[in-house]
């Protein structure tokens, strides 16, 4: 019996995982247990991706602070797949804010920019916070 309620709960998680893959399945994998689902983040520890993600590409230095932060350089994905899930939280999470010019993250470009660690994250991310609101 025990065993029978086991196989009913791995198939329905085997389910799950069929329904959601690629970007999306290393979201929830990877980022989400501290951005949530909806990118919402979680208030006064993790920022929120919604609404907010997008705006870092506009000013100088975001492009890269994005790949840098720690839990995209440090993601155990490869240089493709995270490429993959940034490119993902852009487009869901940052469509209306996104720059005209953007063009996706390459692998290539993911292999180099998180090879450099950033130091100083939370200097880093507050002289962009202001120089997104002066761009306003
Ligand atoms: C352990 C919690 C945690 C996990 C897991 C995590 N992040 Fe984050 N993320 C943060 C925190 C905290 C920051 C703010 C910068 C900092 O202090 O590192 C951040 C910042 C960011 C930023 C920059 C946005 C900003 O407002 O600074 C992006 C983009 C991002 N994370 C994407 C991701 C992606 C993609 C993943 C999964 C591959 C991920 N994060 C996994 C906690 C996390």
């Amino acid at each position: 019996m025990i065993r029978a309620v086991a196989v009913v709960l791995v198939a329905a998680g085997i389910a799950t995982a069929a329904d959601v893959s690629g970007p999306a399945l290393d979201y929830a994998l990877n980022c989400q247990g501290c951005h949530r689902a909806d990118g919402s983040g979680t208030p006064g520890s993790v920022p929120a991706l919604a609404g907010s993600v997008g705006k870092f590409l506009r000013v100088r230095g975001g492009r890269e602070y994005v790949a840098r932060v720690p839990g995209v350089a440090q993601a155990p994905l490869d240089d493709a797949a995270t490429a993959g899930v940034l490119n993902w939280i852009l487009e869901r999470f940052g469509r209306d804010d996104l720059p005209a010019d953007f063009s996706p993250y390459t692998a290539a470009e993911i292999g180099g920019l998180r090879r450099s660690p950033l130091t100083d994250v939370e200097r880093v991310r507050r002289e962009l916070l202001e120089a997104i609101a002066r761009a306003r």
